[in-house]
Order: C-alpha cells, then sequence, then structure tokens
C-alpha cells in the first residue's frame, strides 16, 4: 500500500501531505484515546464519483468519539465536506479516506481533560486490502489464540485506536505462519469477527452471521450485505455460532470497508465448501460491488456524489 498524495485535511484545513506531522508526545500515541475510520470512494463506468455510505460512516466517527467521551470539535456536515474535499484536492475520482479524531500533547497525564483534539482526514488509492488473488480465489484463514475483546472491557461499538493492539497481534501472528487473516472467538469461544473485518458463512442456503449485539464492531459493509442480501430474497439470520460450525459451512465470506468481500477457502487447514467462491458469496459480491460502485442504481441514497475539479 503507498499511502501517497499531495494534500491532508488537518484541523480545518487542507496541507501538503508532507507537513502533516504530529509532536512525539501526542497522547493519542502513548494511551490509543482516539477514534477513526476507513471509508471508500467509488468512480462509476460513467465517469462520476462518490463517496460510500459517507453519512453512515461519519456518524460512527461520533459515536465512536460518544463512546470513550471525547469532544470533536467539528460538526458531521463540516466533516464529511472535509472527506469529499480531501479527495478533491488529491484529485482523487476513487480511493480509500482515513478519518482520524486524537488528542494532542498538551499534557500527557492519563486524564488530559484539557488537551486539544485533533481532526485529520488522509486520502490515498488502495486497491483490495486482502489481494487482488485473495479476492478472485478466496483466502486462507487461521482462527486466532487470542480472544476478540470483550464486551466489558473494550467498546467493541467503536472504532477506537488503541483497540487495535488486539487486531494487530491477532493478523502479525497469522501471517507470519503463513494464512491471509486471523478468524476471532470471543471470550466465550463462539466466532466473532476477523481484524479488520466482519465474517458471514452460508449453510444450505443462508446467511449467518455473529448479531449485532455480541463483540463485533457493527460494520456498515455488514449491514450492506445484510440489506442487500434481503433485496436479493437470500435468508439471512443472525446468531452465535462455533468454529466447528465454521469448518463445515457450504461458504464463508469476510466483508469490510477496506476488504470489500473476500470469499475465504480454507479455515485451520481444512477446505471450506468447494475451495473456492461459492454461487451465494458469488451472488452477493455481484450485487454488492454493482451497488457500492454505483453501476446498480439501487439504494442512491448510500452513495455521496462529489465532483473533481477540471
Ligand atoms: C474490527 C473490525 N470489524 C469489522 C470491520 C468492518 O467494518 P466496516 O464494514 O464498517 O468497514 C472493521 C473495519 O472498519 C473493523 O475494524
Amino acid at each position: 500500500m503507498a499511502m501517497q498524495a499531495d494534500f491532508l485535511w488537518m484541523d480545518g484545513e487542507l496541507i501538503p501531505f508532507g507537513q502533516a506531522t504530529i509532536h512525539v508526545l501526542t497522547h493519542t500515541l502513548h494511551y490509543g484515546f482516539g477514534v477513526f475510520e476507513g471509508i471508500r470512494a467509488y468512480q462509476r463506468e460513467d465517469g462520476t464519483s462518490h463517496v460510500f455510505r459517507l453519512q453512515e460512516h461519519v456518524k460512527r466517527l461520533f459515536e465512536s468519539a460518544h463512546i470513550i467521551g471525547l469532544e470533536i470539535p467539528y460538526d458531521a456536515a463540516s466533516l464529511e465536506r472535509a472527506c469529499t474535499e480531501t479527495l478533491v484536492a488529491n484529485g482523487l475520482a476513487k480511493g480509500y479516506l482515513r478519518p482520524i479524531a486524537f488528542l494532542g500533547s498538551d499534557t500527557l497525564g492519563l486524564g488530559a481533560l484539557n488537551n486539544k483534539t485533533h481532526v485529520a482526514v488522509g486520502a490515498w488509492d488502495w486497491g483490495a486490502y486482502l489481494g487482488e488473488e485473495g479476492m478472485a480465489k478466496g483466502i486462507r484463514c487461521k482462527i486466532s489464540s487470542f480472544s476478540r475483546l470483550h464486551v466489558n472491557v473494550n467498546m467493541v461499538k467503536g472504532k477506537i485506536c488503541g483497540q487495535y493492539v488486539n487486531s494487530v497481534i491477532a493478523k502479525r501472528e497469522v501471517l507470519k505462519a503463513g494464512y491471509d487473516e486471523a478468524i476471532m472467538l470471543d471470550t466465550q469461544g463462539y466466532v466473532s469477527e476477523c481484524t479488520g473485518e466482519n465474517l458471514f458463512m452460508v449453510k444450505n442456503g443462508k446467511i449467518i452471521t455473529a448479531p449485532y449485539g455480541s463483540s463485533i464492531l457493527g460494520g456498515i459493509t455488514r449491514d450492506t450485505i445484510l440489506a442487500l442480501a434481503g433485496d436479493l430474497g437470500i435468508p439471512v439470520q443472525e446468531r452465535l455460532f462455533t468454529r466447528d460450525e465454521l469448518y463445515v459451512a457450504d461458504e464463508v465470506f469476510l466483508c469490510g470497508t477496506a476488504a470489500e468481500i473476500t470469499p475465504v477457502r480454507e479455515i485451520d487447514d481444512r477446505t471450506i465448501g468447494g475451495g473456492r467462491p461459492g454461487e451465494v458469496t458469488l451472488a452477493v459480491s455481484k450485487k454488492f460491488f454493482g451497488v457500492v460502485r454505483g453501476d446498480d442504481p439501487a439504494r442512491p441514497e448510500w452513495r455521496a456524489t462529489y465532483t473533481l475539479k477540471a
């Protein structure tokens, strides 16, 4: 991933990308007390561009901040504008957006009630998060030896910076063991989600995923898939399930803003279904990519159009 761009939005203005620096004593760098989002912009076949579910992502940024008690000194409309302005300033007809709100370096005490909250939005072109080949043929996953966050220790409905250490150690563990992604179980042993994606399995034509009220992040892509599966007439069920149910699933796929829809062909060295993307995964993917890219006109309210300067 090359994180290269010309400009970055920081504290209310666009500044040259290389000048978007922070002090080494920045509070959030030490303690992880900050919140962020990951958002994608797409270009349609007719050349127009849009940000996918921008309002929902900015809303979740504010919800994450509310969960931890961080005041964001902007309103939602300003941050939505900051996202599109950053894409336009960088001439990005499509790309990935990374808004982040964090505490500055005023003091380093844990309380630090008066530190300034900084907000930044980065944007760059980012292809398939789990690789083009993985997306086409399916990836290999391993159940992590690390549990997903406990709901009363961490605030699982927030995208909170420090919480991602859990995801990073799980991801590094499986990458070093030669797999593509980690599947995390909750502290009771039920399948939760992956390090940066929600997880779905397909059994007997039905799509099954962990319930919203469990230890998962409430993924916007997860919500998109549940809605589109409904439109396609595919039955969906939100319930807890175990790792051995995954082993004998007909199909498994992951979803997230970065990973989009990525099929899983193997878990813990066991082939899943036919060892390639299955029928339901392919049907959902086709609808999903049509809608997120905007070539399928369904759900126009999910696409916030923006125009690049001529
Ligand atoms: C832990 C975790 N689960 C799931 C997701 C998927 O969420 P979304 O579809 O909103 O990107 C993400 C990515 O944001 C994540 O970090």
